[in-house]
This record gives structure tokens, C-alpha cells and sequence, in this order.
């Protein structure tokens, strides 16, 4: 058994390691994991306590991945709840499609009781206002919201410059791969913007049959490489899992625009191994690591790999 997370995984992945170890299912070992971090401010990149959008309301993508079925359930945009995985999972569970979006998935998660709240903190809300006023001229902060957004957007600075997630990866007692995320996404964003964590295929995918990654930090890199799906694929394809991870990067290195600093992969095999290489961050990337016989999950260094 293997537990991978990245480093906002702090407040639950010990939650997740302790149901994998008692031979529980391992999606939802991570689920139970990730509802822990969906409800503590201080990860302020997820759930309760992240970064609204550009309008100041938060909107919350999240997906999981079951890897022996390959089924999916995702959710985007939602709004009013503070468990977007469990409604991910929900979606999965309870509906022929993957992928829920806004509106849709508000009434869906109404529908089977998710846990409704509000996830704007005051001190979200206060940063918020301060770095949209600094982008704005006096006229422009009187007439908000009725001002062009995608400037705002675009301009206001991200206090988080990263646009950071959690992402959670098990390979259970049953040999299952299984992948779990959830984001606030990019801070300031414009609304209805999803990043790659609802995206299977770009920011998380799970195959048993051969592993499963998972991406942090800018969507839109993940999205345009299909990064999550590349590393899997490259596996069945008969690389080894640090060729694959490889890969991955070199795909991410052929985009010349966007914000490539800081993309993580993470990834496991079907055979125990893990992977963690963030691509041009010269700063500290860590991730928890767990497997059968640890105590406890332990933080380790990320590989970086620089090419600018
Ligand atoms: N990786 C999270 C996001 O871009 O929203």
C-alpha cells in the first residue's frame, strides 16, 4: 500500500494513511483525508479558507478517479458547499455522467444532502478587496462589479502565485489505484474558470492496471499537456515511471507561454514506486509519503528541475 499527496495535504493525510493501513478502500480513504483539508483556513488553496474568484465568491473544483472501473466524478465551479469532494464522489456514485459544472452541480449537491456552507473567510475577503482596489482606478472600484473583468482578472495580483490544489494518490490492499483532488483554484480567477483539478486527464488520473499522477499548482499547463493522463500513458507504453514523469516534464517544457513555475507531477506505479518533480521552481516543493510499515506519513523534497 502507497499513500502520495502533495504538501497542502498536511491536515489530513494522516486520516487518509490510517484507513488505507486498516484496510479500508483506498478512494475513499483519500476522500476522508481530503474533507479534513477542504475544512481547515489555514491551507488557503482549498475548501474553507481559499481564494474567491475575481467577483469575491468562491468556487470549488474537485474530481476522484477509481482506477480499477475508471470511473470518474468531478465537480466545477461549485458553489455553497464545503465537501466538493464527497460531491464529486457523489457524482460518480449516483449519475451516468463525470463531470458536473456551476449551477448544475449546486443542485445536485442539494440533492444528495452535501454539507452546504460558506467558504469565504473574512480574511479572504479582505485581501481580496485590497489587491482588486489596487488594480482599479477610484471610478472603476465605485462601479464594481460592473467593470470589465478580464483586466481585473488577468492583473490583480495572486497572492498565492501558484494556484495550488490538493492532491491525494493510494494504491490500497487491494492492489486499487485510486486519485482524489480539491482546489479553490486561481486566486482572482474569472468566474465559471475551471482549472485541471476537475479535468481527468490533465490534473489526475488513475489506472490499476498500470498507476496514477496527479498535478499542483497552474491548470492550465496541466490542461494544455493532458499532463495527468500523458504520465499513465507513457507507463503503458512500457516506460519505467521516473521515464514517464520525465516525459511529462518535457511535454510541459514545448509550452513557450503561461506559467509552467511550480507545475509538480506526482505520480505512483502499480509496483510501490513514487515520483514527485516540479518543473522551474527554485523554491522548497515538498509532498507526504506513506507505504505499509511507516508509522506515520512522512514530508519529503520534491526533484526540481530547472530549464530557465
Ligand atoms: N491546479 C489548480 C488550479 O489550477 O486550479
Amino acid at each position: 500500500m502507497i499513500l502520495l499527496a502533495n504538501s497542502e495535504a498536511f491536515p489530513g493525510i494522516e486520516e487518509s494513511a490510517r484507513r488505507l493501513q486498516a484496510k479500508e478502500d483506498g478512494l475513499l480513504s483519500l476522500i476522508e483525508g481530503i474533507k479534513i483539508v477542504e475544512l481547515d483556513p489555514r491551507v488557503r488553496t482549498v475548501g474553507y479558507g481559499g481564494w474567491p474568484n475575481v467577483l469575491g465568491e468562491m468556487e470549488l473544483d474537485a474530481s476522484v478517479m477509481d482506477g480499477n472501473s475508471l470511473r470518474t466524478g468531478a465537480v466545477g465551479a461549485l458553489k455553497g458547499y464545503m465537501h466538493p469532494v464527497d460531491v464529486a464522489y457523489q457524482v460518480m456514485q449516483k449519475l451516468n455522467h463525470e463531470i458536473l459544472v456551476g449551477e448544475g452541480a449546486a443542485i445536485f449537491a442539494n440533492e444528495v444532502n452535501a454539507v452546504a456552507g460558506n467558504n469565504l473567510i473574512e480574511d479572504s475577503k479582505q485581501v481580496w478587496w485590497e489587491k482588486l482596489a489596487l488594480a482599479m482606478t477610484d471610478e472603476e472600484q465605485k462601479a464594481f462589479p460592473n467593470v470589465p473583468l478580464a483586466p481585473l482578472s488577468n492583473n490583480a495580483t495572486d497572492p498565492e502565485r501558484v494556484r495550488d490544489t490538493t492532491v491525494f494518490l493510494s494504491s490500497d490492499h487491494q492492489g486499487k489505484i485510486s486519485a482524489a483532488t480539491s482546489t479553490s483554484g486561481w486566486a482572482w480567477k474569472y468566474p465559471g474558470r475551471l482549472g485541471d483539478s476537475p479535468i481527468i486527464g490533465a490534473g489526475s488520473y488513475a489506472d490499476s492496471r498500470y498507476g496514477a499522477c496527479a498535478c499542483t499548482h497552474t491548470g492550465e499547463m496541466s490542461i494544455r499537456c493532458a499532463t495527468a493522463h500523458s504520465v499513465v500513458l507513457y507507463m503503458k507504453m512500457g516506460m519505467s515511471l521516473n521515464e514517464a514523469v520525465y516525459e511529462a516534464i518535457n511535454d510541459l517544457t514545448y509550452l513557450k507561454d503561461g506559467y509552467t513555475e511550480g507545475v509538480t507531477i506526482h505520480a505512483i506505479d502499480n509496483k510501490g514506486n513514487h515520483k514527485v518533480v516540479s518543473l522551474n521552481c527554485p523554491g522548497n516543493i515538498t509532498y507526504w509519503f506513506w507505504e505499509s510499515g511507516m508509522d506515520k506519513p512522512e514530508e519529503r523534497q520534491a526533484e526540481v528541475i530547472m530549464t530557465k
